[in-house]
């Protein structure tokens, strides 16, 4: 193990400070006790992913941050350092957290529900094999993504039918909707969630109320309201015409707007509009 480690736990806590105190409690519900946190000492980092590793690592461990790096974390492990990853892991002690981890995301486990790609795994795989060398990508260079859950509630009905699953997800990769057969839930016609900021992790809880009006080539516009549990919106093919591509697309809130410059060829919003953005989308679909 490289010296960088005896540095992780500072380096963390004093980067988690200048992180926003956005989320504290992993578990369910969307509450509002936010300020009754009684595991944690006052001025303690809650949501503070890990700052001391390589950049692209970091990327990858980011997606688990919205459940491990809040307090109390959920499933009662935390992953906020190189130093966490490196440690002994509670399920199997001849394991490190690491090693767990990486099995973990290789049957697709986690994150629950958002199995990661098989670059991500790659990535995370190929650092573990390197010796799990620290990086500095929160102290200095490039500013490190915060991906914060702010809703701070998550999606934990894995694929279980509901109007409000998988926020963040590809909704109409899986909707396909073949004809003769719905068990892969409805068609629909375009689908994505709405969030309050730009890098918000897989099944967490996006913004309700704003409006996301779709424009097609024909000149059709079709909208839908986001709704308030999941900030989730889509319109079913049984409601609606197929769009006809390209689509253009805006979401609106009372006066403010904000507008897709250029269009596009696919309604499964999400599937560009993902934590870090594909497709050179900059992120999440923003609440004006
Ligand atoms: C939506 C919340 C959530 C996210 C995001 C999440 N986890 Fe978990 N994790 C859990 C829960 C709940 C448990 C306890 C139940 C279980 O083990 O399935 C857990 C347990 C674990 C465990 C301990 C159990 C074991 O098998 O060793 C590891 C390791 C783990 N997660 C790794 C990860 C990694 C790595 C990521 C990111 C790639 C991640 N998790 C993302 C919720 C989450
Ligand atoms: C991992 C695959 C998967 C993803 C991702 C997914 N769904 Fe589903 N969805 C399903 C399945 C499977 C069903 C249930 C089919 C059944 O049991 O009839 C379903 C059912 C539904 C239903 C019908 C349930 C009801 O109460 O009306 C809606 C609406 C829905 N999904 C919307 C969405 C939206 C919106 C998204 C994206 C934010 C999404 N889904 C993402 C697989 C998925
Ligand atoms: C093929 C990838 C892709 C798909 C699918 C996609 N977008 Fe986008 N979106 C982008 C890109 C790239 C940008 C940034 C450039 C631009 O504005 O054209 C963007 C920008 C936006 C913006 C403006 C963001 C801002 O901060 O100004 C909104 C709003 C938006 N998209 C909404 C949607 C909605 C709603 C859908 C689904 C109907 C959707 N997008 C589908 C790629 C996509």
């Amino acid at each position: 193990m490289r010296h960088g480690l005896l540095l992780a736990a500072g380096l963390t806590m004093l980067l988690g400070a200048c992180l926003e105190g956005a989320v504290e409690d992993g578990g369910g519900g969307g509450d509002d006790d936010s300020n009754n946190n009684t595991g944690s000492g006052a001025g303690s980092p809650t949501g503070a992913g890990p700052t001391d590793l390589p950049c692209d690592v970091a990327a990858v461990v980011g997606t688990c941050t919205s459940c491990h790096a809040v307090q109390p974390p959920v499933g009662g492990l935390s992953i906020t350092s190189a130093a966490d990853l490196a440690a002994t892991s509670a399920v199997d002690p001849s394991m490190t957290v690491a090693e767990r981890s990486l099995i973990r995301m290789k049957d697709g486990s986690m994150p629950p529900g958002a199995p990661l790609s098989a670059d991500q795994i790659a990535v995370f795989e190929t650092w573990i094999s390197d010796g799990m060398p620290t990086g500095d990508c929160g102290a200095g260079g490039a500013p490190p993504v915060q991906i914060v859950c702010s809703s701070n509630s998550h999606w934990m009905g894995g694929d279980h039918e509901s109007k409000d699953m998988h926020p963040g997800l590809a909704c109409i990769d899986c909707h396909q909707n073949p004809p003769g057969g719905d068990e892969h839930g409805p068609g629909l016609v375009f689908a994505g969630t709405v969030y309050p900021t730009l890098h918000e992790p897989d099944d967490c809880n996006g913004l309700g109320g704003t409006v996301v009006v779709v424009t097609d080539s024909t000149g059709r516009t079709v909208q839908a309201t986001a709704r308030n549990t999941s900030g989730n919106f889509f319109i079913e093919t049984e409601d609606a015409a197929p769009l006809v591509m390209p689509i253009r697309a805006e979401v609106r809130r009372g006066d403010k707007v904000l507008v897709m410059k250029d269009p596009v060829d696919s309604a499964d919003c999400n599937s560009c509009h993902s934590t870090m953005g594909d497709e050179n989308a900059p992120g999440r679909i923003l609440a004006p």
